[in-house]
């Protein structure tokens, strides 16, 4: 029998086994809990035992995690659909040294790293003024990878933001740019065009607005602005002088790059020994994920339980839930990170996939998310594995007490995920009540909970520069781990690349400059709507 097919097997074995039934065993807690780089991994309300456990463990052996977690760490070209290495974790490791194609490739990740860092402290001090004086605002313009890791970033570590205030400017829905626009002063304001291909019709189109805006204001435009981009060429051909160009090269993909230039919008908001601590953050994991037993490897653990309720379970979705409001573009973040590494339909050779690819991935902070999609979660027909996040302490003193609360709604839902109510407790509370016969047994049904849904808590001390670095290299790791067990190619994304084709063949026929000769009778009627709406 193979491993996958005695994991089938053994799901099959425990299905209605429930959960709080494992944990008979006193020792459950501690024994599926791991600890590393301060971060606490809960996987005990899980339908996962010892024996599951190490069927996982087999099978990520078996699939070659260790080996192709080398091959990628020494730089390896294994996105081979692209023929490119995997080093964005090279860029949180300034002290290290990888080559690729003969050459060590740090030198340069070093002394990118160096003009960044001068960068940002010479505008943070007011050394780089705008034209109206020092730097008070700076808008990031990208999308996808170019965005959402920053963004959040920004977020995240809102306590340690000492520098500019930073806006982000991703939708081509011109609503956005002019919305964040619109309330800055361009003679202080920096402009950052994030794009590793300098081509993205999104931030592109974005960026000649924010250009004609600037030039609009101030006499020099073209020093209110800064690049980050693998092509120096194109930014050139932007305009944008190549002191302010921060490049990159085309082994760091695009949503595993805010650890470097890309992230050039976070170094400015907390300057760069803050952002040292992120890296650090980072890299302690990258260390821990390479050396630790995968028993105790947290990346490791964490795509094994996603797998189990993914591919083995059945379970399609999985939810999000930060209890820490300055996560909350967390789940955004991941759902590029995963659902672009690992929704592919074809395995690395090209192969149809034998199983389900990777996860729909959803969520948004609690406690909000508790009072409006929680109901589905606790009570719906489907089973939603979560994933709460959570630290022990916050960043407000004073507020202690609503930290406490806080904790208390995280640590409630898993509970009660686990524990559920039984008809007969729901009909107890409902005869305390007052009421009987069919009414109270109505009544009861509604109140029941089955109960039995699995969820993990990965619990930090606090969201410090280095803990949120911990969390961010823990979920890209679990992403690579799934995709090598999955078979999949997780660096590639050719899957976004058909509606971007279709969308500049589109935008004539909005025009009315082409018919949209072979485009589909329902396609052509929206677009002869939108045409007719906007006269
Ligand atoms: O369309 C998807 C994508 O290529 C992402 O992978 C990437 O993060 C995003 O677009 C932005 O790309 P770029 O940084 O080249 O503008």
């Amino acid at each position: 029998m193979t491993i996958w097919n005695e994991l089938t097997a053994l799901q099959a074995a425990s299905a209605d086994r429930p959960i709080l039934d494992l944990f008979a065993d006193p020792a459950r807690a501690a024994d599926f809990t791991a600890t590393a780089c301060g971060l606490v991994l809960d996987y005990s309300k899980t339908n996962i035992d010892a024996a599951t456990r190490a069927a996982l463990i087999a099978l990520a052996t078996e699939k070659g995690v260790a080996e192709k977690r080398e091959a990628m760490f020494t730089g390896a070209k294994i996105n081979e659909t692209e023929d490119r290495a995997v080093l964005h974790t090279a860029l949180r490791n300034l002290a290290g040294s990888v080559v690729v194609d003969g050459q060590d490739v740090m030198p340069e990740v070093r002394a990118t790293h160096a003009r960044m860092a001068a960068f940002c402290a010479d505008v943070r001090a007011g050394r780089y003024t705008g034209q109206g004086g020092k730097i008070t605002d700076v808008v990031n313009i990208g999308i996808g990878g170019s965005d959402l890791g920053p963004a959040m970033a920004c977020l995240a570590l809102a306590p340690y933001h000492d520098g500019p205030r930073c806006h982000f400017v991703s939708n081509v829905d011109g609503a956005h740019v002019h919305d964040v626009l619109a309330v800055l002063n361009p003679e202080t304001t920096l402009v950052i065009i994030a794009s590793k291909t300098f081509t993205t019709i999104e931030t592109m189109t974005n960026a000649e607005t924010a250009r004609r805006w600037m030039a609009s204001k101030v006499a020099n435009p073209g020093a209110q602005f800064a690049a980050v981009s693998t092509s120096a060429e194109r930014t050139a051909a932007f305009g944008i002088a190549p002191e302010r160009v921060f490049g990159f090269e085309d082994w760091v993909g695009g949503r595993y790059s805010m650890w470097g230039p890309i992230g050039l919008s976070l170094m400015l908001a907390i300057g760069d020994a803050a952002f040292e601590e992120f890296l650090g953050g980072a890299l302690a994991m990258d260390n821990h994920f390479r050396t630790a037993p995968f028993e105790q490897n947290l990346p490791v653990l964490l795509a094994l339980v996603g797998l189990w309720n993914n591919q083995f379970c059945g379970y399609a979705t999985r939810a999000v839930l930060p209890y820490d409001q300055r996560l909350s573009r967390l789940p955004a973040y991941l759902q590029q990170l995963e659902m672009e590494s690992n929704g592919k339909r074809v395995s690395m050779d090209g192969a149809d996939l034998p199983h389900n690819s990777g996860p729909v991935v959803w969520g948004e902070p609690g406690t909000n998310g508790q009072h409006a999609f929680y109901q589905l979660i606790h009570q719906g027909t489907r089973v939603i594995p979560c994933e709460f996040l959570l630290a022990a302490e916050g960043h407000e003193p004073d507020l202690g007490h609503q930290h406490l609360l806080l904790a208390a709604n995280c640590l409630a839902q898993s509970e009660a995920l686990l524990r559920g109510r039984s008809l007969a407790e729901a009909t107890e509370i409902m005869t305390k009540k007052g009421l009987t016969g069919a009414d109270l047994d109505r009544q009861a049904r509604h109140r029941v909970f089955p109960g039995n849904r699995p969820s993990t808590t990965l619990l930090y001390p606090k969201l410090t520069p280095a803990s949120f670095g911990a969390i961010i290299a823990l979920y890209e790791q679990r992403v690579f781990v799934e995709g090598v067990i999955l078979g999949i190619n997780s660096f590639d994304q050719w899957g976004v690349e058909l509606g971007k084709e279709l969308a500049l063949a589109l935008a004539p026929v909005l025009e009315g400059k082409s018919e949209g000769l072979g485009k589909d009778a329902s396609t052509l009627s929206l677009a002869a709507k939108i045409r007719t709406l906007r006269g």
